[in-house]
């Protein structure tokens, strides 16, 4: 069954000009872009978005650097969408990530890795509702 998720172009992967590259890969995977907005986000908008990561040792310096530069945030959609988008996106470290995938392909560094996916049917509604009001995706 068709299933949404959300995900975003990160700062890095914008001002190295990969959002494009990106975009096709998430296209020709499958995926319908539901929403596509470019936006830039203040560090308060970021803590909120990765509350779940508050406290740990990176959380400072990602939203510091997710409030960097602009990003375009998004809602994807098709069948098993949350895990295959994780699947094309590969591990959230580079170095760990398959040939091929999204992040072996554009990501810089363990922080500066190109791309977010949900990671849950309950984060990707979370997100979703974070970043979009109900009418943008109608
Ligand atoms: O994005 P993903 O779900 O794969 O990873 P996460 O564990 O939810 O972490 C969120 C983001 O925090 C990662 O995508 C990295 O940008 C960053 N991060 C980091 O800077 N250092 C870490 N040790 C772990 C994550
Ligand atoms: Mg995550």
């Amino acid at each position: 069954m068709a299933q949404r998720t959300f995900s975003i172009v990160k700062p890095d992967a914008v001002r190295k000009h990969f959002t494009g590259a990106i975009l096709a890969q998430i296209d020709k995977a499958g995926f319908q872009i539901v929403a596509i907005k470019k936006a830039s986000i203040s560090k308060e908008q970021a803590k909120g978005f990765y509350a779940v990561h508050a406290g740990k040792p990176f959380f400072d310096a990602l939203t510091t650097f997710m409030s960097s530069g602009p990003l375009f945030l998004m809602v994807l959609e098709k069948d098993n969408a949350i895990a295959d988008l994780r699947k094309l996106m590969g591990a959230t470290n580079p170095a760990n990530a398959e040939e091929g995938t999204i992040r072996k392909n554009f990501a810089g560094s363990l922080q500066e890795n190109a791309i977010h996916g949900s990671d849950a049917e309950d984060t990707a509604a979370f997100e979703i509702g974070y970043w979009f009001a109900g009418y943008e995706l109608a």
